[in-house]
């Protein structure tokens, strides 16, 4: 979908050639003296039209206004969350419409957050996914125009909400791929694409090199599969080359079965949405290629299928990390994090300024947090604030949980290093325990998804969460101190 931000007053919308118009209002609405203010202010008048957010008026050609559809919107107080939920409804009521063509103008006083809101709430709710349908139906809407007061001022804003939704949509339409297509091979290829389209080099090891290399445990998960794995390199380059980077890593099982400690065949099929995590590395690498922010970011996916096998790794195995550590896989179901610690030391490499790994990891983050806020686990406050603040102003938020080294009791093994399980209780916790101990070299954050990346039920689907909180995060650095650079840097004159 086209986005274009437009420097457009209430007179200058009603005269807008497009096939559907949607109007917010607000509290605070000021009617003038157009086409629109007046059948918002006759609308508000006979309490047809409530501000509340959410709620909408519908109107079918109305006098002076060239767009035949406009829909009223009421959103409160104006703020991002309301905003978000007027667009959200608006553009929802329109879904079977058919226009290709629409604006959105925001209220009059409307700021950068309020034209992110717009924009990642238009394109959340006009996804369509057609990818595997025999006829591409819905997927109708063209170019949406948001207009504002004053465009100048907003642009770069609602560039870096533009790139997020593109990036959102991407990390949506792999995660909903179903696993027969969404390989680790397809994720190698799609990153290649990626990589190609936007100046960004790419790198995807194969068994071999894997092998090579001593990634004992991630390669115990994909035995068990027919499917070779994959391990992808991502980088993008947007500052010097001594610019330590920000590495992101992300959960590639394309599949999970459970392996040999199988899962219930109920809601199985919800298992190919397991490489949420690599999906939200993909789609925020498309985000900062179109952005282009003075950053240096790494992408790592270990990627491969979970499967049950004469071959598959067994409970009681015990495999040798590329960190030297030992691990009893006492269940072939906690694979997450046997792919995971072993990209985590792979990681240390590029001497990182931070490291954030993206998993759907276990279920008992879904049971802690639900869907409303991803799990988020740190070693260092200043990451872990940061994340936090991201994911706010994204409006992708996530909930600080805690990493007593209590928590890691459970996870003592009497025939190696350490054990890929403790017990049920505080298993989000236990989880993030295993993977802190091969994340000791650098500030390291956790972002457990299992119960965000994707929505059960009726609206089953990838949601493309975090890429929000994570593009938001990476645009933030952009600021941060860089010490490696600002030593060399001369003293700024007054
Ligand atoms: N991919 C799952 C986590 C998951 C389960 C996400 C359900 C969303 C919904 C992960 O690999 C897993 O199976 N975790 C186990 C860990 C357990 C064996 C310690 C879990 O959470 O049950
Ligand atoms: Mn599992
Ligand atoms: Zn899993």
């Amino acid at each position: 979908m086209d986005f274009e931000l437009k420097t457009l007053d209430l007179a200058g919308a009603a005269g807008e050639k497009c096939d559907a118009l949607v109007m917010l209002v607000g509290e605070n609405f000021k009617p003038g003296k157009d086409a629109l203010s007046r059948l918002a202010g006759e609308a508000l008048k006979a309490r047809d039209l409530d501000p509340k957010a959410g709620k909408l008026l519908q109107a079918y050609r109305s006098a002076g206004i060239a767009a035949p559809r406009v829909v009223l919107a009421g959103c409160a107080d104006g703020s991002p969350k309301k905003v978000h939920a007027a667009v959200a409804a608006a553009v929802g009521a329109l879904r079977t419409s058919g226009a290709k063509r629409l604006v959105i103008c925001l209220p009059a006083d409307a700021k950068e957050d309020a034209v992110r809101a717009a924009v990642s709430a238009t394109a959340e709710s006009s996804y369509v996914y057609v990818a595997t349908k025999s006829k591409p139906e819905g997927r109708e809407l063209q170019r949406v125009t948001i207009a504002v007061a004053d465009a100048s001022r907003l642009q770069v804003a609602f560039a870096g909400a533009r790139a997020a939704a593109n990036g959102i949509e991407f990390a949506r339409e792999l995660g909903n791929l179903p696993p027969n297509h969404a390989t680790p091979t397809r994720l190698g290829e799609e990153a290649k694409k990626l990589a190609k389209a936007h100046g960004l080099k790419c790198e995807v090891l194969g068994p071999r090199e894997v092998a090579k290399i001593g990634m004992g445990s991630f390669m115990a998960v994909a035995k068990g599969s027919e499917e070779p794995l994959r391990f992808i390199v991502l980088k993008y380059t947007g500052a010097g080359a001594g610019d330590a980077p920000v590495v992101l890593v992300g959960k590639g099982i394309t599949f999970d079965s459970g392996g040999i400690s199988i899962k219930p065949s109920a809601d199985m099929d919800e298992m190919k949405f397991d490489m949420g995590g690599a999906a939200s590395v993909l789609g925020t690498f498309r985000a900062i290629g179109e952005i282009k922010p003075a950053i240096n970011v790494i992408g790592l996916i270990p990627s491969c299928e979970n499967m049950p096998d004469g071959r598959s790794v067994k409970p009681g195995d015990i495999v040798k990390s590329l960190s030297g550590q030992t691990i009893e896989i006492l269940n072939t179901d906690a694979e997450g994090r046997l792919i995971l610690c072993d990209a985590l030391t792979y990681a240390e490499r590029f001497k990182p300024r931070a490291v954030v790994d993206i998993a759907t990891l276990t279920g008992a983050c879904v049971i802690a947090l639900g869907g409303v806020r991803s799990g988020l686990f740190a070693s260092d406050d200043a990451l872990a604030q940061a994340l936090h603040d991201a994911g706010e102003r994204a409006m992708d938020p996530c909930w600080r949980m805690p990493l007593d080294d209590e928590y890691a009791e459970g996870l003592k093994s009497n025939f190696a290093d350490v054990a890929n399980v403790a017990g049920r209780a505080g298993g989000a916790v236990n989880a993030a325990k295993f993977l802190q101990r091969f994340a000791g070299a650098y500030p390291w954050a956790h972002l457990d998804i299992a119960g965000t990346a994707w929505k059960s039920g009726g609206a089953k689907g990838s949601t493309g969460r975090p890429v929000g909180m994570l593009v938001q995060f990476l645009l933030d650095q952009q600021g941060a101190a860089r010490p490696a650079k600002a030593a060399k840097r001369p003293a700024k004159r007054k």
